[in-house]
């Protein structure tokens, strides 16, 4: 096993992206490692011909990925879009390991992400001493994707500001990116395409420019559907994270996670999953994402300062913290809650006396 905190997606799921390609009959796009049909089973997951397993990578509406693959076989960009926590960066890193076998072409927007970011910057020094020349030239992903023809990520794309969102126009419609100062352009190879993603939540951020707009398509990126789906998904990422992380803890049973997602769709919600109590909604987005650091965080506790098997004084910090983002307005909500719902249900007395305790 790698010493490596987080492997990128094609080595960890090496394995599974050779014997994807093994067993691919299907006609490739052009410097794809996959064929469409199969970087959707990727992201999916299935049982290959052979009886070989695919873990499933993103759970949930199968058409979503079939979307955003089909996409990427074509001239425009993707776009996913949609609440934090939805898995848009994963499935992000997931589509570029898939197609081109690589993730790591990446652009991380801010406020100061300035256009050297996305085109190219220069090596002063080289510049100064030599004058401008293709060595004291800096590359930046968006470039060494164009020349390589892979898929270049770029994440929160509307954190960018809007004059320099801009500079995508023409390596988005053009396909090419000069280059005034050499006299040069460099013309994307087949199989480049940009993967962004935005999150429509974040305060402070731009609007994508409406000719940006139309060189992309979106695809939005819901919170999960159904109860199961969302104790799926915490579980799968749960168990992951334990084999990276070593805790000698036991495995969470699937009740306490029932119970830890139960609280984030109630309270996100806004009512009792019986449909039964109105409850008020607490000012942070409680996504599913949270949902997982809170139960990885309980399993640190029990492993370390419990006995080993969670329980619910390991989660209660957890969820206090995933809870009150505002500390006056989000209490209250919390304590409605905790005195209305928590309290009521015979069953939750620990999880009602470990989360007022703190
Ligand atoms: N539908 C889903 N299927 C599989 N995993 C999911 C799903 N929804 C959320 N996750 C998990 O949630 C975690 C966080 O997802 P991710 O960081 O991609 O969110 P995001 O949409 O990029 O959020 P942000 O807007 O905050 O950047 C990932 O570990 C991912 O596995
Ligand atoms: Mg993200």
């Amino acid at each position: 096993m790698s010493n490596v905190l987080r492997q990128h997606a094609e080595q960890l799921f090496l394995e599974e992206l050779e014997e994807l390609k093994k067993q691919d009959n299907e006609k490739r796009p052009y410097n794809w490692i996959l064929s469409p049909q199969s970087v959707v089973t990727y992201l999916m997951g299935g049982t290959l011909k052979n009886g070989f397993e695919i873990q499933p990578k993103y759970i949930g509406n199968r058409r979503l990925i079939e979307i955003a693959v089909a996409t990427l076989t074509t001239d425009r960009a993707l776009l996913l879009y949609g609440l934090p926590g939805t898995a848009k960066s994963w499935v992000s890193e997931h589509l570029a390991a898939a197609i081109s076998g690589d993730s790591t072409m990446i652009v991380q927007g801010t406020a100061g992400t300035g256009e050297e970011a996305i085109r190219y910057g220069w090596n002063y020094a080289r510049l100064l001493a030599e004058g401008p020349s293709e060595k004291a030239l800096v590359e930046t992903p968006v470039m060494r994707g164009m020349q390589t023809g892979k898929i270049v990520r770029i994440e929160e794309l509307t954190r960018i500001s809007a004059d320099v969102q801009d500079t995508l126009i023409t390596i988005l419609s053009e396909k090419t990116l000069p280059v005034p100062e050499l006299n040069t352009a460099v013309m994307a190879q087949k199989g480049f395409n940009i993967i962004a993603t935005a999150n429509n939540r974040d305060k402070g951020v731009n609007d994508l420019s409406s000719a940006l707009k139309r060189r992309f398509n979106t695809v939005i990126l819901p919170v999960p559907d159904s109860m199961e789906e969302e104790i799926d998904i915490v579980r799968r990422r749960v168990e992951s994270y334990e084999k990276v992380m070593d805790l000698p803890a036991e495995k969470p049973a699937l009740e306490e996670i029932r119970r830890i997602v139960t609280i984030f769709r109630e309270l996100r919600n806004g009512v009792t999953v019986d449909g039964k109590t109105k409850i008020k909604a607490p000012s942070g987005t409680l996504s599913t994402a949270e949902a997982i650091s809170v139960v990885n965080n309980g399993l640190a506790m029990a492993a370390y300062f419990g006995d080993g098997q969670l329980k619910a004084a390991d989660l209660a910090a957890g969820i206090i913290g995933a809870v009150l983002k505002d500390p006056v307005q989000d209490k209250l909500v919390w304590q409605e809650y905790l005195e209305t719902v928590v309290k009521t249900r015979e069953d939750w007395k620990d999880i009602y006396r470990a989360c007022r305790d703190l």
